[in-house]
């Protein structure tokens, strides 16, 4: 299993291109399975996840042809299975995503209940409920949720709690219904508008995306389309903490700067200046942090995907933060291990008390979800002396190439291998050849 290396202490310098965002992907390639036309997409970031979805839906029966450069083409001419199976469910939750599309195309669904995760529950309930409503009726049986309808029907939805792909599920299956669907208490998050963007060059009725009321007039059928997908806003926002932490001045391109205006704000309080391009920033680090307290709420506040890589840096800014995670229950695994690097971090229920200014050092830890691991990765290039990040597949769900890409701003980082690690312990351990010694 490979791991990540990192020799902390070096300032980031240069430019870093933002890939195209994994949560706008994952639901845009499901979207493909409302018709049986072809369905092109650019800027798909080259990252686990969509390898993953791209197996969920060939074992659909679509078609699926990754080409270079981040291109997918989509084609779902015949549907041969409607099922999505635990094995591939439990290792990516965001295959509930073939639900709402496939009770939408084939009448049918049967896909495994996700379980929970090590970010917290994590149910579907608000997902099953809505769909429920629009007369799909639903069974949970060894363990999976069986869906099924002859047509789906528009009808109003109210989500109890904000749900990013409750609110994409519903939007696509809605796409096709007879009559109009509200949803009310919609996910305002940018990947919404971009998934009812592609739906609408498709041939969907929407308004309301990106704003707490969408209204999604059903049509009769679908057709093909190009999507040029979203840059992706928490990659972005790791690379400006990346730079705080670090030190340095950094290039960031590629990136959508009005999508992230909750997490500039907070950057900025912290003391880091931060100039704006239409689609480019700069980011300079401050020769000391200020510590800023934050709250985790859905879009447009601060984002729980930017939450572990913040407390991060908070861990080196003068001064005591709270942090609170309002979203995910358990979504605190990285502090254990950025304790063990010398962090001092306090858990009082939902809020984490970071005391900063405390010297991280080196050490090897392991990664626990996607943003735990971009965390510890952050806290590598803060610390003194070198730290191995484990289990570093997760990091590969959602980062393209974060060890390239960081080298590439100068920082001492680089992939190996276990036996790479344990072939350079030991020759760090050999005794000098004879004669060199003096
Ligand atoms: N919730 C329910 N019932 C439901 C659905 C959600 O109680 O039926 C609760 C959740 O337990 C949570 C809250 O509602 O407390 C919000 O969850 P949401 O449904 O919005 O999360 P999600 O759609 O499963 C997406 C992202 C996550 C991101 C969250 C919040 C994708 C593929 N995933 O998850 O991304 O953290 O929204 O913004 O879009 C990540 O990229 O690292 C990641 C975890």
């Amino acid at each position: 299993m490979d791991k990540i290396r990192i020799v902390g202490g070096r300032p980031l310098e240069g430019t870093v291109r933002i890939s195209g965002a994994k949560n706008a992907s994952l639901p845009d390639i499901c979207a493909a399975l409302l018709t049986d036309k072809p369905v092109v997409f650019s800027n798909v970031p080259e990252v686990r996840d969509i390898r993953t979805m791209g197996r969920l839906l060939s074992d659909l029966g679509a078609q699926v042809d990754f080409r270079v450069g981040g291109c997918i083409e989509v084609k779902a001419a015949n549907l041969t299975s409607v099922e999505a199976p635990y094995d591939l469910v439990k290792t990516m939750r965001a295959s509930v995503l073939v639900l709402g599309p496939l009770v939408a195309r084939a009448g049918k669904a049967r896909v495994s209940l996700p379980g929970g995760c090590a970010i917290g529950d994590r149910p579907i309930n608000l997902h099953l409920q809505a769909l429920e409503k629009m007369g799909a009726s639903i069974r949970v049986e060894s363990g999976y949720v069986e869906a099924s309808t002859r047509r789906l029907r528009g009808t109003e939805i109210y989500f109890d709690t904000v749900t990013v792909t409750g609110t994409e599920n519903v939007m696509m299956a809605a796409t096709l219904a007879e009559g109009e669907t509200i949803i009310r208490n919609a996910a305002q998050e940018p990947e919404i508008p971009d998934l009812a963007d592609l739906l609408v060059k498709m041939g969907a009725r929407i308004q309301g995306a990106g704003g707490p009321t969408i209204r999604v007039e059903g049509v009769d059928a679908l057709h093909g389309a190009e999507h040029t997908v979203i840059p992706d806003r928490i990659e972005t926002g790791t690379y400006i903490a990346a730079c705080a932490i670090a030190g340095g001045d950094i290039e960031i391109r590629n990136c959508q700067p009005a999508h992230l205006k909750a997490v500039l704000d907070k950057l900025r309080e912290t003391g880091i200046r931060i100039e704006e391009g239409p689609e480019n920033l700069r980011v300079r680090a401050p020769r000391t942090l200020k510590a800023s307290d934050v709250t985790t709420i859905p879009y447009p506040g601060f984002p729980t995907d930017m939450q572990a890589q913040y407390m991060t840096v908070m861990t080196q800014a003068a001064g005591t933060s709270a942090i609170t995670e309002s979203i995910f229950e358990n979504r605190y695994m990285h502090v254990a291990e950025l304790q063990r690097m010398g962090a001092n971090v306090r858990i009082d229920g939902r809020t984490a008390v970071v005391v900063g200014h405390t010297p991280l050092s080196g050490a090897q830890v392991m990664a626990t979800d996607l943003r735990a691991s971009a965390s510890l990765v952050l806290a590598g290039l803060a610390a003194k002396g070198e730290t191995i990040v484990d289990r570093i597949y997760h990091l590969d769900r959602g980062y393209y190439r974060i060890d390239e890409k960081l080298r590439g701003l100068g920082a001492d980082i680089e992939r190996i291998t276990e036996r790479g690690l344990a072939d350079r312990r030991a020759q760090a351990r050999a005794p000098e050849p004879a004669g060199t010694a003096e």
